[in-house]
C-alpha cells in the first residue's frame, strides 16, 4: 500500500547520548569517559557491582551531577536544558514512607512541575494521573495512604509519578531492590507496557541471573564503561569476572541463561 506522505526514513534522535563523561566525589573518578548512545524505545538494563557508579550513572543522565568533563544529551538537548524530557524514580530508601499522603496525590506531584503555584490540578491533570495509576494498576488504590502499601505497590505509585510527568525517557534505581518474586512480576510488567507506549527505560538492576530476561540491551559499568549492547553481546564470562573480580560465583549458570534477544 502507498503511502502519500511517506517521507525518507528520518535520523533517528537517540534517546540519551553520553560523550567523555567524568564524574568525581573525590580524588578517584567514580565514572571515567564514558561514551555510549542509547536509541529510542529500548529498555535498558544497568548492571554492575557495588559502588561501581550505576546510581551515579543515572544521576548524570538526569543532569543531578556535576560532570569533570563531559556531555550528557536527552533526545538531542543538553541534559540541563531538558529536564521535562527525562522522569526519575529514586531507590526506595530514599523516600519518607511515613509522611502522610494519598496514592492520587503521589502520581499529582508528577504534574506540580508542569502547574503554576496558583493553579489546582485540572480535569487534564487528573485525567494524566488516572492513565499513569491504570497503568502501574494501582488505581484502586488511589485514596490509600502511601504508608499503607506494600514495597512493590509504593514502587508503582512512584512509577505512576514519573509516568504522570509525559517524559518519553524514564531513569529507574533499583525498583526490584528489597520485593518478593510476584511483586517483581508486576514492575517488569510495568517496564514492558511503559515500552509498549514507546518510552525509553534505563533502570538499574542488581541481579545479573534475570538480566537476560528482562532487558533489550545491558550497560555494564564498573567506573569505565565495559560494554554496551544485547543480553548475549554483554554477559560474557570473560566481561563478567573481569568486572565482578572474586564476587561472582555462578558464572557457568549465568552464562546457560544467557538471552539471544
Ligand atoms: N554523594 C557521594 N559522595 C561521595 N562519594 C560518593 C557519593 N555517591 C557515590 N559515591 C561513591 O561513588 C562510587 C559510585 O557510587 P554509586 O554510583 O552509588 O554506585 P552504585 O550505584 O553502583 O552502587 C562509590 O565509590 C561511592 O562510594
Ligand atoms: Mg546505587
Amino acid at each position: 500500500m502507498s503511502n502519500p506522505s511517506s517521507f525518507p526514513d528520518p535520523v533517528q534522535t537517540p534517546a540519551i547520548r553520553i560523550q567523555n563523561l567524568t564524574v568525581s566525589y573525590g580524588p578517584k573518578p567514580a565514572l571515567l569517559d564514558i561514551n555510549l548512545t542509547i536509541d529510542p524505545g529500548l529498555l535498558v538494563g544497568v548492571i554492575g557491582p557495588n559502588g561501581s557508579g550505576k546510581s551515579t550513572f543515572v544521576k548524570s543522565i538526569l543532569g543531578f551531577v556535576k560532570r569533570d568533563i563531559g556531555d550528557v544529551y536527552i533526545q538531542g538537548i543538553p541534559t540541563e536544558k531538558a529536564k521535562g524530557l527525562v522522569a526519575y524514580v529514586p531507590q526506595r530508601g530514599a523516600v519518607d514512607w511515613d509522611f502522610p499522603i494519598t496514592v492520587r496525590e503521589v502520581a499529582l506531584m508528577g504534574r506540580y512541575g508542569d502547574l503554576p503555584w496558583y493553579r489546582q490540578p485540572s480535569g487534564k491533570d487528573h485525567a494524566i494521573v488516572d492513565d499513569a495509576l491504570e497503568m502501574v494498576r494501582m488505581q484502586e488504590f488511589s485514596d490509600r495512604q502511601i504508608g499503607q502499601l506494600s514495597g512493590g505497590q509504593q514502587q508503582r505509585v512512584f512509577m505512576a509519578r514519573a509516568l504522570a510527568q509525559g517524559a518519553d525517557i524514564l531513569l529507574l534505581d533499583e525498583p526490584f531492590a528489597g520485593v518478593d518474586a510476584a511483586t517483581e512480576r508486576a514492575i517488569l510488567d510495568v517496564l514492558d507496557r511503559a515500552k509498549e507506549a514507546g518510552k525509553t527505560l534505563v533502570v538499574v538492576h542488581h541481579d545479573l541471573a534475570t538480566a537476560a530476561e528482562y532487558f533489550d540491551r545491558l550497560v555494564l559499568i564498573k567506573q569505565r564503561l565495559y560494554a554496551y549492547g544485547t543480553p548475549a553481546e554483554v554477559l560474557h564470562e570473560d566481561l563478567l569476572s573481569e568486572v565482578y573480580e572474586g564476587r561472582l560465583r555462578v558464572f557457568a549458570d549465568l552464562v546457560g541463561n544467557r538471552g539471544d534477544k
